[in-house]
């Protein structure tokens, strides 16, 4: 059997992913989702996932977790910077070095763009980026992607508004650069300072077509999804800017009444106001969907990076 192209690999942009290999990890979510619990634990019996997480998080840690768990492995790591020695000063260089001597692949999550790469470098074993920075969030891109075929049963030909933090936030990079792949009209939703970074849009705009929007309004109508992103008030160099833009769009039953009877609002969470308890209920939400995809999908890449023969 031909070696599959994710056995071993790093995993610190969706840019380094070509769109056969993406589809490839779809078509191994499908097949694994109807593995039994015992064909699922043949995949990484006795294999350790270490995760080192310098910020927050709930659904990329715990997925990665539960998803190792899933293939019958374990997993160790560093939650909370504060309980390890990080605290103490110990550099990110020794945090990855000491941490790929206890597992097979390490999960990453750190403020610094370029952090992920930089790991690669010192580990022997895999990295996954898990969020660096506000630079990317690569496998949050899979399982959106992952998501939306599920979901919308293709990804050509839809109309898709990306809304809120499209400066700071990284899963709004990646899950660019994965739709460059297909062909969408993209429309980016945002306060004028929350704009999307030049740099990146130069990179996409030969590729997608994009429009940029200040008010969700008049675009409302034509949108399949609507990906509603979180204010990253951590990332703002002054607090007085975030409060200038904080509660700028709300998603609630009235913005649902003006658009598409089956659009979709995704988010890669967390949620805080951006989107209205009221809407959790209609069949428009899929954010907890998405979520749940999001263990799916990682187990199959954690499975396709640790076993050379399986596609
Ligand atoms: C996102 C992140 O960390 O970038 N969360 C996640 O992984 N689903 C989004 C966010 O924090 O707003």
């Amino acid at each position: 059997m031909q070696r599959n192209s994710f056995y071993n690999r790093d995993i610190v942009s969706i840019k380094d992913i070509d769109k056969q290999d993406l589809e490839r990890v779809f078509s191994y979510t499908d097949k694994l989702r109807n593995f039994t619990p015992n064909e699922k634990t043949e995949l990484g019996r006795g294999r350790v996932l270490g995760s080192v997480f310098y910020e927050p998080s709930t659904r990329t840690r715990m997925s990665f977790e539960a998803a190792m768990a899933s293939l019958g492995g374990s997993s160790l790591g560093i939650s909370d910077p504060k309980s390890s020695s990080i605290e103490k000063g110990e550099s990110l260089a020794d945090t990855i070095r000491i941490m790929d001597l206890y597992s097979d692949i390490v999960v990453l999550r750190h403020p610094l763009d370029g952090s992920s790469r930089f790991a690669c470098e010192l580990s022997r074993n895999p990295v996954i980026n898990g969020g660096s920075g506000s630079e990317e969030h690569p496998t949050q891109a899979m399982l959106d992607l992952y998501t939306i075929i599920k979901e919308k049963r293709r990804i050509d030909g839809l109309n898709i508004g990306m809304i809120g933090d499209l400066k700071y936030g990284r899963t709004v990079y990646s899950l660019l650069y994965g739709l460059s792949y297909y062909d969408v009209k993209i429309h980016l939703i945002s306060p004028v300072s929350l704009k999307i970074r030049m740099e990146s849009l130069y990179e996409v705009k030969n590729k997608l077509r994009i429009q940029e929007h200040t008010t969700l309004e008049d675009i409302l109508p034509k949108l399949d999804i609507i990906y509603v992103t979180r204010i990253q008030r951590e990332r703002f160099p002054d607090l007085q800017e975030y409060e200038n833009v904080k509660g700028s769009y709300v998603i609630d039953i009235e913005v649902l009444k003006k658009a598409k009877s089956d659009v979709s609002i995704m988010h890669p969470m967390p949620r805080m106001d951006e989107i209205s308890q009221s809407v959790d209920n209609t069949t428009n939400a899929i954010y907890f969907k998405q979520a749940a995809y999001g263990k799916d999908l990682r187990a199959a890449l954690l499975a396709l990076i640790l076993n050379e023969n399986i596609s």
